[in-house]
């Protein structure tokens, strides 16, 4: 089987990032949102980061339109269903995700495989909902995606070695390198990212430093690119919450409890760069601590 067309199901920060590097990889791309509001903000974003590109000297400016025509939104979820490889990256909620693949069955055709974005919930779980647990696997891109590496693999209990095989070679023609996870509880990003930010959360509860000297250590003091604070604002504090509660569900240790200073930013709707306000407030030309 050889993969033409992709399906991505959701418009958000990850869905439009795929959506984009498949384009940019010659697939013929839908990607579906209930919201048309939110398809115009994607395409709109595509269209800028491709821009991006081309002033960079990167791209020709007829790639860049001809991997923007490739990509046609849609509201209605039904028209995902005749590609050959769909890809979930809708809200991080089991409910939602089941929900969205269970609409999907009787529009799939026979061999269409299906994969989930999830960063952290059970592929054999949503799997097993399907009419294809052997064609259905966790395809987990970072954010942002057209410049982070990896893909992370992750099979379910029933994946068959034909679909991984096919995904590896997917994963090697947009460019990007996979690495394989087994499927518990946060893969392997998640398992080890999402308890360093918890952490530094902690770090800030106790008082041991403010938002800018935790960060700052951890920019200076270990090179990381981003420090956790300023990270988990990239990622939303509400996808670390949900993220730290299925690895303390999951794996039933209280070494993942979720910080409840990270729990109360949740409360509040300080979700980080995409409320406008987290560990840092973005009303202003440069991010101020909120702490
Ligand atoms: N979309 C597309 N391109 C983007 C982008 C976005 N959202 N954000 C930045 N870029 C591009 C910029 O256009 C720029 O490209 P050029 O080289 O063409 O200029 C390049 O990335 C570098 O950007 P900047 O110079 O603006 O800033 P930077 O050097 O600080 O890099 C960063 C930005 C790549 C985001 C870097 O800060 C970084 O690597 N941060 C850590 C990101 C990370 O850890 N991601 C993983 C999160 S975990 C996850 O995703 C899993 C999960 O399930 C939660």
């Amino acid at each position: 089987m050889q993969i033409k067309t992709v399906g991505v199901v959701g418009a958000g920060q990850m869905g439009h990032g795929i959506a984009q590097v498949f384009a940019q990889s010659g697939y013929e791309v839908r990607m579906s949102d209930v919201s048309q509001e939110a398809l115009d903000k994607a395409m709109d974003l595509v269209d800028k980061h491709l821009a991006r590109q081309v002033d960079k000297g990167r791209l020709e400016e007829a790639d860049k339109r001809a991997a923007f025509e490739r990509i046609h939104p849609t509201t209605t979820l039904s028209e995902i269903g005749a590609t050959d490889l769909v890809i979930e990256a809708a809200t991080e909620r089991e409910t939602v995700k089941q929900a969205i693949f269970e609409d999907l069955l009787p529009h799939l055709k026979p061999d269409t495989i299906l994969t989930s974005n999830t960063s952290s919930i059970s592929i054999t779980r949503l799997a097993s909902r399907t009419d294809r647990p052997e064609r259905f696997m966790g395809f987990h891109f970072m954010n942002p995606v057209p410049v982070m590496q990896l893909v992370e693999l992750i099979r379910g209990i029933a994946t068959d070695e034909a679909t991984y095989r096919l995904m590896l070679e997917v994963v090697e023609s947009l460019g990007k390198t996979a690495a394989s996870a087994e499927d518990f509880p946060g893969f392997i990003v998640n398992r080890i990212l999402m308890p360093m930010i918890n952490e530094a959360v902690y770090t800030l509860y106790e008082g041991v430093g403010s938002v800018e000297s935790i960060d700052r250590s951890m920019r200076l003091g270990a090179n990381h690119p981003m420090g956790p604070l300023q990270l988990a604002d990239f990622i939303g504090l509400d996808t670390c919450l949900a993220i730290m509660n299925v690895l303390h569900d999951g794996l039933a240790d209280t070494k993942y409890r979720p910080c409840p200073l990270l729990t109360k930013y949740v409360e509040a709707g300080w979700y980080g760069r995409k409320a406008g306000r987290g560990f840092y407030d973005y009303s202003g030309e440069t991010p101020v601590p909120t702490r």
